[in-house]
């Protein structure tokens, strides 16, 4: 009876250190950025599927941020998405039963939602997993015919992608040498530099680096070159995971 006792602490234990050690970034209250020369691609279950891992709470499931590489021909078993899945194509063309994204598509499919991904070309795509607030049922699915640029602060241009509450989603573009106002972020910011190179008083991200800023963080940004950035705010001023 005493073994047994013993034996299931250790289990409980084992589960607790296998947990810790699939644990990223997910204090939200932090700062957290990976540059592209600063994580590996690490294979994924599915043949020829690799991923950088930017914000990970298990194995293989929960709160996950990633890019994600598709071998051409490769696909990822079919699956559903308890809290949503939000992906915008960084390269090639992504595709699912619902359709062809090419480069520049964003999709959110809602919670609940199921699928089975794969490519013919070949695919780069940065992910959020199980993150959709509960209420955000909205199926989106916005190639790059379907956007529209819109003039934004000083000389940016803004493609605004999907808003819910207080979270939103937008393509900006950065011409030369522009110099955005110093800001603060209600709500957080998390940035993926998609072309060109990004930079504020903390560093320099060039293209495949994803920032995350916590709530109420504050920069001064600007660029050198033309700059495109996905731009998420408003969305993290959770608890601390
Ligand atoms: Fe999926
Ligand atoms: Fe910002």
């Amino acid at each position: 009876m005493i073994y047994a006792l013993v034996a299931a602490e250790d289990l409980y234990s084992e589960r607790i250190l296998m947990k810790n050690d699939y644990l990223l970034n997910m204090d939200l209250s932090k700062v957290a950025c990976v540059r592209p020369d600063e994580a590996q691609w690490v294979k994924s279950p599915a043949d020829g599927v690799s991923r950088k891992h930017l914000e990970r709470e298990a194995e293989e499931s929960g709160h996950t941020t990633s890019f994600v590489r598709f071998e051409p021909g490769s696909y990822f078993p079919e699956h559903t998405h308890p809290q949503g899945e939000e992906i915008y194509v960084l390269e090639g063309v992504f595709s699912d039963e619902n359709g062809d994204y090419p480069a520049g598509s964003y999709l959110r499919n809602p919670p609940g939602s199921t699928h089975k991904p794969y490519t013919e070309t070949g695919c780069t795509l940065f992910v959020k997993l199980e993150q959709f607030q509960a209420d955000d049922t909205t199926l989106v699915a916005l190639r790059p015919e379907d956007q529209h640029w819109r003039p934004g602060i000083g000389n940016l241009k803004v493609l605004p992608l999907h808003t819910h509450n207080t979270e939103s989603t937008a393509l900006v573009l950065w011409p030369d040498n522009e110099v955005f106002q110093p800001h603060t972020h209600w709500g957080g910011e998390e940035i993926v530099v998609i072309r060109g190179r990004f930079i504020d008083e903390y560093g320099e991200y060039p293209a495949g680096s994803w920032i995350r800023s916590p709530h109420m963080s504050k920069h001064f940004p600007r660029v050198e070159e033309e700059t495109l950035i996905l731009v998420k705010v408003g969305h993290l001023d959770n608890e601390p995971a």
